[in-house]
């Protein structure tokens, strides 16, 4: 496998609104949308579409929704061998879309929530087979934890956002947040190249932050970076190998593009002597009609990306594109692009 998710699947209910209701108030919406969803089953098959081997390790409920949940992820081409049927609710997300674009979710946990570390254990020889366990914030986080200990590498988006243990934060290669997740681990907003500097110094091996229609910056300590040149298209992206002594100074990018490279040899707020390498990879513009699922689209490209060799610069470049194409379409799953499409 290049990929084994370790996460959650959700039927995604969705009503599109002008506006959200504030407290004690009603607002009428569209019609039901059920789609599938779950920010596992989403990066799943978001690297399931762009053609990565990929299988999904998962608890599903007995309700209307479970059976064919699974179904759906297997049509995908995600291995489901391992989604274990739990008695009761499968998880469910409550979600309602803006005129905007903008979605705000209710996760209700369902089956996910009996996603235990024993399950992980049972498949031990997966993960441990696997270049890349991908991980999120949806099932227990024993499990989250015995799984990124299980793995060669472990991929970690940390949403929806809670205190994390620091071994976690340590396994996770890169650590994967939005700037609301990044101000939440932080305690403190500020600008996106210093929050992921902050982010690096509490732990993770390294960091990436999405940044929405901005695209991601990507920080790595400079011993783990390789220069790169990003200009946010992935058959353009290419690495080099420069003396050692280079990796330690500043690295323009040598593209024409709104790519930089922000950062050199400085020491993290941690004290670490050796340095923080920052790089921003920008996105194509487009018009957003529904970001429900964008970051477990671009977690799961990424994944898909570092398990075939990729640098992380170069894996964010194209799971920027892969975040962007799932903003342009309504529903998670239902808007994730396959390659030929970027
Ligand atoms: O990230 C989007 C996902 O969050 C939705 O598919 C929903 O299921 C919630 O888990
Ligand atoms: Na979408």
């Amino acid at each position: 496998m290049d990929v084994v998710v370790v996460g959650s699947v959700n039927a995604d209910l969705v009503v599109k609104v002008e506006r959200r209701p504030a407290p004690g108030e009603t607002v009428m919406g569209s019609d039901l949308d059920t789609f599938p969803g779950g920010k596992g089953a989403n990066q799943a098959v978001a690297a399931a579409r762009l053609g990565a081997d990929v299988a999904l390790l998962a608890r599903t409920g007995t309700d209307q929704y479970g059976t064919r949940l699974v179904a759906g992820l297997a049509a995908e081409g995600v291995s489901v061998e391992h989604v274990v049927e739990s008695e009761g609710a499968s998880g469910v997300a409550l979600i309602t879309v803006d005129a905007d674009g903008d979605n705000s979710i209710i996760v209700s946990p369902g089956a996910n929530a009996r996603l235990t570390p024993a399950d992980v254990a049972a498949a031990a020889d997966l993960l441990g087979g696997a270049a890349v366990v991908s991980l999120m914030l949806e099932i227990p986080l024993e499990t989250v934890t015995a799984a990124a200990r299980a793995a060669r590498r472990a991929v970690l988006n940390a949403s929806p956002p809670r205190p994390l243990p620091r071994e976690l934060l340590a396994l996770a290669d890169p650590l994967v947040v939005n700037e609301h997740e990044a101000a939440f681990l932080l305690g403190s907003e500020g600008d996106p190249a210093g929050m992921a500097r902050a982010l690096l110094a509490l732990g993770p091996r390294s960091v990436v932050i999405t940044l929405g229609a901005e695209g991601a910056v990507v920080a790595e300590s400079s011993d783990a970076a390789r220069p790169v040149h990003v200009d946010g298209s992935p058959d353009r992206v290419s690495s080099g190998d420069l003396p050692d002594h280079a990796s330690l100074g500043p690295r323009g990018a040598s593209s024409d593009s709104a790519s930089s490279d922000l950062a050199s040899g400085a020491r993290g707020p941690s004290g670490r002597a050796d340095g923080v390498v920052v790089t921003v990879v920008p996105s194509p513009v487009v018009d957003a009609v529904d970001t429900t699922g964008a970051g477990d689209a671009f977690t799961g490209a990424l994944a898909w990306r570092l398990a075939l060799g990729d640098t992380l610069p170069e894996a964010a470049a194209l799971a920027v594109k892969v975040g962007a194409a799932a903003v342009r379409r309504e529903g998670a799953q239902s808007s994730y692009p396959r390659m030929e499409e970027l």
